[in-house]
């Protein structure tokens, strides 16, 4: 069977995207989880921006954020939303910048939608800096295993997207977790924020 072709999908809902996301604030404020948890300064990596919303709030006078996502038409969106970002296309799973280059790295709603996620936390462990941060918000299944909330991680893998413990992945790459919990709706968003050592 021929791989699922992630870059089109994206590309094809890009113009789309960002409008959907005001219609629909609480998405913005899942996004949002991760700010408290970024350094103030230094080098931030943004995997998978989309359309640029959280980006547009990532760089700073004294910290520097780079956005990196599979999709040109994402990447365009986003470049219309913060015309001075540092933006490029490439995958999560083969990053194209050197070892410990990044002070964080952030990704909303990004994790379940790389099949090879155990690659993507090797990739993100590798650029990191000691004791820099992997912060990440995603869809999962809540652990009380509420029915609601189970129903909707099931129509998110009905959509393609990989339903999974991400912080049990994180410490596999040799992160500490210093954040896990569920939030927003029938406790079906998961912050999980890891330092490597
Ligand atoms: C559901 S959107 C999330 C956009 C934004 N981060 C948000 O929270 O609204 C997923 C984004 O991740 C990008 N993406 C998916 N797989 C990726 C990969 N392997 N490497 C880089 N970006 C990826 C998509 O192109 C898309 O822009």
């Amino acid at each position: 069977m021929p791989a699922f072709d992630y870059q089109r999908l994206y590309d094809r809902m890009a113009p789309f995207y960002a409008p959907a996301m005001r219609l629909l604030p609480v998405w913005r404020r899942y996004t949002e989880a991760i700010l408290p948890w970024l350094p103030a300064d230094g080098r931030i990596l943004e995997v998978g921006p989309g359309p640029g919303v959280l980006h547009a709030r990532l760089a700073t006078p004294t910290r520097m954020a780079v956005g990196l996502d599979l999709s040109t038409g994402m990447l365009k969106q986003a470049r219309k939303r913060v015309p001075l970002a540092r933006l490029i296309c490439g995958n999560a799973v083969n990053l194209p910048f050197a070892a410990r280059s990044f002070d964080a790295v952030a990704m909303t709603f990004v994790f379940s939608a790389i099949p090879d996620g155990q690659q993507a936390m090797r990739e993100f462990a590798r650029l990191l800096q000691s004791g820099g941060i992997l912060a990440l918000v995603d869809a999962g299944i809540p652990s009380n295993g509420n029915r609601p909330g189970r129903w909707l991680a099931a129509a998110w893998e009905r959509f393609g997207d990989f339903m999974r413990d991400e912080a049990a992945l994180m410490r596999q790459a040799g992160f500490e977790i210093v954040e896990q919990r569920e939030f927003g709706a029938f406790n079906s968003i998961r912050l999980a924020i890891g330092r490597k050592p």
